[in-house]
């Protein structure tokens, strides 16, 4: 059995995890639960927002379900982290996690769901975000009292790692085209890095077909004609921002799933924040979180489980009865959750 460390979260988090761990378990995924606490609640009780024993669970599952935690405005936030040598300040409890774990790829999924409104009907990409280097390395300082500067890092080895979990990924998941982003021509040396050793690792992956992008040319055309990419593998600032934008091609981020993944352990989450206007409101949709647990078991090799909640899931969005208000319908998180495990026992949605 596999365990999972499930991470709550503040707000809409220990709803939308919850929904996930429900469909999940009725999916008869073999996994078990190990639930421990972090974020702005758990700050203000445990007096630390990210609590060694968050590490601890994750030490031994090397698998994490997150849900969306709540970092408050300012600088008196920081989060700090005592493991191996001294202390560190991280800006927030999912930044910590992510560089703790060295969890070095964001990989986000895109892709139209039936009955989801956006813009185009035919979107389909996945989304490879280098995760630890580029402007977020943290590098960043005051020069003086009117210059602050931050130092762009970009390695080879950095650079070579992300490619090839990139060609890996999409070896397992039968994808085609890659799109290398970047900015070259003006980042000569750090982009320039990052775009060659991705083609030279390219060479070791014949079977695909790979192009390259400047990242403002790859923005304009995601927005007019997104069908004609498939993959794209980029450096963390643009992946930050290209995610997002391809969050909103496909319906917003209330419908956006992600992986952060490392070499010995991953975790998963939903785009989205914790939401903490609609937080126990039983109004969050909890499909983003639904689809990163999806994602999980299919990085576990439960592909059959996998399989029947995204069908399940696909059955209650077309059927629409049982959505929420961000989806056009009336459900609370509970009711559409509930109609998604009645769809995985073979039911109809709408036997209420
Ligand atoms: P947000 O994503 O929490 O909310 C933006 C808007 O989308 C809100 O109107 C919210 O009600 C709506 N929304 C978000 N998820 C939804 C869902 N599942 N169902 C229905 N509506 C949904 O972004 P915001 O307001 O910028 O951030 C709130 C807090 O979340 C902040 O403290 C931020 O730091 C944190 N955050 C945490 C993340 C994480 O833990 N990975 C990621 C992003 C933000």
């Amino acid at each position: 059995m596999q365990q999972i460390t499930l991470i709550p979260g503040d707000g809409i988090g220990p709803e939308v995890t919850q929904s996930a761990r429900d469909v999940v378990t009725a999916a008869g995924a073999n996994v078990s639960w190990d639930t421990v606490s972090a974020g702005m609640q758990t700050g203000k009780q445990q007096g630390t927002p990210l609590p060694a024993s968050v590490f601890e669970s994750i030490a031994v599952t090397r698998l994490a379900l997150k849900g969306p935690v709540q970092t408050p405005f300012g600088d008196d936030y920081p989060v700090c982290v005592e493991r191996g040598t001294g202390p560190r300040i991280y800006p927030s409890v999912t930044i910590a996690l992510r560089k703790e774990l060295k969890l070095f790829v964001n990989v986000r999924p895109a892709r139209n769901y039936p009955s989801v409104k956006s813009r185009f009907d035919n979107v389909d990409l996945l989304i490879f975000r280098e995760n630890s280097e580029d402007l977020y390395a943290g590098r960043e300082r005051m020069v003086d009292a009117d210059t602050a500067e931050a130092i762009k890092i970009i390695t080879r080895q950095g650079s070579e790692r992300v490619a090839r979990f990139a060609f890996d990924y999409m070896r397992k998941v039968g994808r085609r085209k890659l799109s290398v982003i970047h900015k070259s021509n003006v980042m000569k040396l750090t982009d320039g890095m990052f775009l060659r050793t991705a083609q030279e690792v390219a060479r070791d992956y014949p079977e695909f077909e790979v192009n390259q992008r400047v990242v403002d040319a790859l923005c304009m055309e995601l927005v007019i004609r997104p069908e004609e990419f498939d993959c794209l593998l980029l450096p963390n600032l643009y992946g930050d921002i290209v995610s997002d934008l391809a969050a909103g091609l496909v319906g917003g981020l209330g419908v956006a799933p992600g992986a952060n993944i490392g070499s010995d352990c991953a975790m998963f989450e939903a785009v989205h924040g914790s939401a903490p206007d609609i937080g126990g409101k039983d109004i969050a949709n909890p499909m983003a979180m639904i689809l990163s647990a999806v994602m999980l078991l299919r990085y576990i090799g439960e592909a059959q489980a996998a399989d029947r909640v995204e069908q399940a899931l696909t059955a209650v969005l077309r059927d629409k009865k049982h959505v929420t208000r961000d989806l056009g319908g009336s459900a609370g998180t509970r009711e559409m959750t509930a109609a998604i495990i009645r769809n995985l026992s073979g039911s109809s949605p709408t036997n209420s």
